[in-house]
């Protein structure tokens, strides 16, 4: 497959984002956390990369979003900020950065934009964290929401199941929504909720709502990177599709070599100064 991305190609903009709802045009998201894979994504087409905080999951092997700390989360930032020629890079502000406190929330967020050259930052929930969002717009700083299952309260919740099946929390979930939108947010994630909600939301909002097990009616997708190149194996949610077998291949490789360097045919003459 060839390289979709060369130098002068435009890059990618909170306000495009906004026109390709406009247009109908669905919007591509993927995590990644490191400049290798950001390269290779970005040179494939992808409109925004998502420097998620699923990094304390896939990159670090915690069973929760909840260690890893700003300092991490620069890291990651600018790492894939150094690779990205066009995607827009949202960066996750990470748990304890940013909740019941706007004056750190604008603190960690300057550092954030500074320190790792992001386009976008994204937060975990509506009302509650109202005034830290207030803070981090009112410094020019574009904010990405985050409603539905918010794996950074995952210890409230105390499951990964479907969030907003119930009408009260699905009713609190649109208040949040257009809140966020009022706010100034220049577009939402809906993470895991009936696919009617996130249409429901899709329609009433004006700003782009992505989707991660939301169902097709909103108005872009996005994905973990590890979950959709089938680097994690035994997770398997309903509203994920594998586009490759990475593990398997990865393993078969590594095993290969493994076999050349035992049998001494690697390096070869060729091979060899
Ligand atoms: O951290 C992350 O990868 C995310 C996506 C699941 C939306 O927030």
């Amino acid at each position: 497959m060839s390289v979709a991305v060369t130098d002068n190609t435009k890059k990618v903009t909170t306000l495009r984002l906004i026109e390709m709802k406009q247009r109908g045009e669905k919007i591509s998201m993927l995590t990644a956390y490191d400049y290798s894979m950001a390269k290779l994504i970005d040179e494939a087409g992808m409109d925004v990369i998502l420097v998620g905080d699923s990094a304390s999951n896939v990159m670090a092997g915690n069973a929760t979003t909840l260690p890893i700390t700003l300092d991490q989360m620069i890291y990651h930032g600018r790492s894939v900020v150094n690779a990205v020629k066009r995607a827009l890079v949202v960066v996750d502000m990470p748990f304890g950065t940013y909740q019941g406190n706007p004056i750190l929330a604008l603190e960690s967020a300057v550092r954030m934009m500074k320190e790792t050259g992001a386009d976008c930052l994204k937060l975990e929930g509506g009302a509650e964290i109202r005034e830290s969002v207030e803070k981090i717009l009112s410094a020019g700083i574009p904010v990405m929401g985050h409603l539905g299952l918010t794996p950074q309260s995952i210890n409230k919740f105390g499951t990964f199941g479907v969030r907003a099946k119930e009408e009260a929390e699905a009713e609190k979930l649109v208040r949040d929504a257009h809140l966020l939108e009022e706010l100034g947010c220049c577009s939402v994630v809906l993470e895991k909720i009936p696919a009617v909600l996130g249409e429901r939301v899709a329609k009433e909002l004006a700003i782009p709502v992505i989707g991660i097990g939301a169902g097709g009616h909103v108005d872009g997708q996005v994905l973990v990177m590890q979950d959709m190149l089938g680097i994690t194996e035994g997770f398997s949610p309903k509203f994920l599709r594998r586009y490759a077998n990475l593990g398997e291949e990865i393993r078969c490789a590594v095993q290969s070599y493994i076999k050349d360097v035992k049998a001494q045919d690697f390096p070869n003459e060729k091979e060899s100064y």
